[in-house]
């Protein structure tokens, strides 16, 4: 994809989609009507006669426009100029960036109001633009023949002339998210015969050569030597042996403090003896999500050299019921010694994070922020698309709710009240992995906040945004890439 800022005139732009801003309930920006004269009045007969009305992520195709270079147009509502936010811009942007890379070899242009953005600065609106056309126009039929989305053969992003280099500056940084968004989109995508731990792991370390981030596998023997009990009693019912992939990226450099990115990785949840039934395994594909969006997150951080050191680390094991598999009653020793009676099989990614958890905090870092596709419970809690923040430190957590808000994610932060450990008392060993069927998104972070040492720490639940059942008009069905660029965000405030 060639991508191009040019502060050249939008009725001699050579392309076949012009993608034109327009806002609702208010006349045709200065830019829109200059583009409008030259097209003998193409935009503004429709939107006269209310065929436009420049509602969030509205777009009206302009087949032939006369009197100007670009084939067609594509007008783009972009809703009330007064309330826009980066989430929104997102929205729309998505919106014609999917509708437009149906085809193949598609040259577009973008034109967006100058006027009020709401503070949205120049790089700001030029990073979703990038992004949104990144990530756009890849869909999620990776198996496919034919695929249903292409990549543009080109974009141009319209701007005037003293924005050029604030413009260019946000598509580089836009052109990374989307890349890395993709990735991690990529990676839950991948079927679970594709992606299992040693092939997930192989590909971690494909990703950190290419981006120059130090890379550590663990193999079998080396977790068994880090005596990761409760991980390696969860992958025991698999043929397929478990890997922890540990990523380096030393931003900071000597003696600055460690962000550590933690990922749950099951790369196929059954649910194990406690088999889940076929309609709740069917995405359960999607249970690696953790590890690919620390993934792509570490990526995007490397490859925008951000002055932040990060150890990002992940847990791959396969979740299968077997003749090996683990039992319920079995008592699992975790890594940090604590004893753990399994009363539910399917409540593996807890005991995957508690030995990554312990291990890194080992490593000495500094902050934590764990994100796993832990419990149905938290999108019955907050939906599909809201991810679940718990935390054991509150300046941290809003540090991250901040990074969230400024890229226009949504996160909400769930209460931790000790109540919720008591429900994992036991009488044979120092906890169970289950409570009771209420509040099972906190009864799980409370879990995990055993082996975080009193380290700041933040744990997200992604169960519900990271993988979407169907799609929708600004996104894609499958993997979602949620969260990659409010941690890239939450890095970048990390580092000033
Ligand atoms: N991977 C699932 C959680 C999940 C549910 C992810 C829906 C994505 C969509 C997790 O391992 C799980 O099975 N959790 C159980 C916990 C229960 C047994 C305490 C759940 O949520 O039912
Ligand atoms: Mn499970
Ligand atoms: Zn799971």
């Amino acid at each position: 994809m060639n991508w191009v800022v040019s502060a050249a005139s939008a009725s001699t732009v050579v392309c076949h989609w012009l993608v034109v801003g327009v806002w609702e309930k208010s006349a045709l920006s200065a830019e829109a009507s200059a583009l409008d004269q030259a097209a003998q009045g193409a935009i503004s007969d429709l939107h006269t006669r209310g065929d436009i009305t420049g509602k969030l992520a509205e777009t009206v195709e302009i087949l032939r426009a006369p009197g100007i270079t670009a084939e067609r147009i594509c007008v783009l509502g972009l809703g009330d100029p007064a309330t826009l936010t980066r989430a929104k811009l997102d929205k729309a942007l998505m919106t014609a960036s999917r509708k437009l890379s149906t085809k193949a070899s598609v040259l577009v242009a973008v034109l967006l109001p100058e006027g009020p953005r709401c503070g949205l600065a120049t790089e700001t609106v030029a990073t979703s633009v990038a992004t949104a056309f990144t990530v756009g126009c890849v869909g999620q039929g990776l198996y496919k023949a034919e695929a249903d989305r292409h990549a543009f053969t080109g974009v141009t992003l319209l701007v005037n002339a003293g924005q050029v280099p604030e413009s260019e500056r946000g598509i580089a940084i836009g052109r990374i998210l989307g890349e890395a968004t993709n990735l991690t989109r990529e990676l839950v995508n991948r079927h679970p015969n594709d992606i299992y731990p040693e092939t997930f792991a192989h590909r971690m370390e494909q990703e950190a050569q290419r981006w120059g981030i130090a890379c550590e596998v663990m193999d079998e023997p080396r977790i068994k030597s880090e005596r990761m009990g409760s991980l390696l009693g969860v992958s025991r019912g698999s043929s397929r042996p478990p890997r922890v992939v540990l990523l380096r990226y030393e931003g900071a450099g000597a003696g600055k403090p460690w962000l550590s990115i933690v990922g749950k990785g099951v790369t196929f949840d059954s649910g194990g003896l406690s088999l889940k039934p076929s309609d709740s395994m069917k995405t359960m594909k999607c249970d690696m999500a953790g590890a690919a969006t620390a993934l792509g997150a570490i990526t995007a951080i490397a490859r925008l050299e951000l002055k932040v050191n990060v150890l990002m680390a992940a847990g791959l094991v396969e979740n299968m019921p077997s003749g090996s598999a683990f039992m319920l009653g079995e008592i699992l020793t975790a890594r940090n010694g604590m004893t753990i009676e399994i009363m539910n099989t399917d409540a593996e990614g807890r005991l995957v994070l508690a030995d990554v958890l312990s291990y890194v905090v080992d490593q000495g870092v500094d902050r934590i922020i764990d994100l796993a596709t832990l419990t149905g419970a938290c999108v019955v809690a907050l939906g599909e698309e809201v991810t679940g923040a718990f935390t054991n430190d509150q300046a941290w957590c809003d540090q991250f709710l901040a990074g969230a808000s400024e890229v226009g994610e949504d996160a909400w932060q769930m209460p931790m009240f000790d109540s919720f450990a008591e429900q994992l008392k036991c009488d044979t060993a120092d906890m169970k992995n289950i409570g009771t069927r209420w509040g099972g998104a906190i009864t799980a972070a409370k879990f995990l906040e055993k082996f975080v040492s009193g380290k700041p720490w933040v744990h997200l639940d992604i169960a519900g945004p990271a993988f979407a059942e169907s799609p929708k008009g600004h996104r894609d069905g499958g993997g979602t890439g949620a969260m990659v660029r409010t941690l890239v965000q939450v890095a970048k405030n990390f580092a000033s």
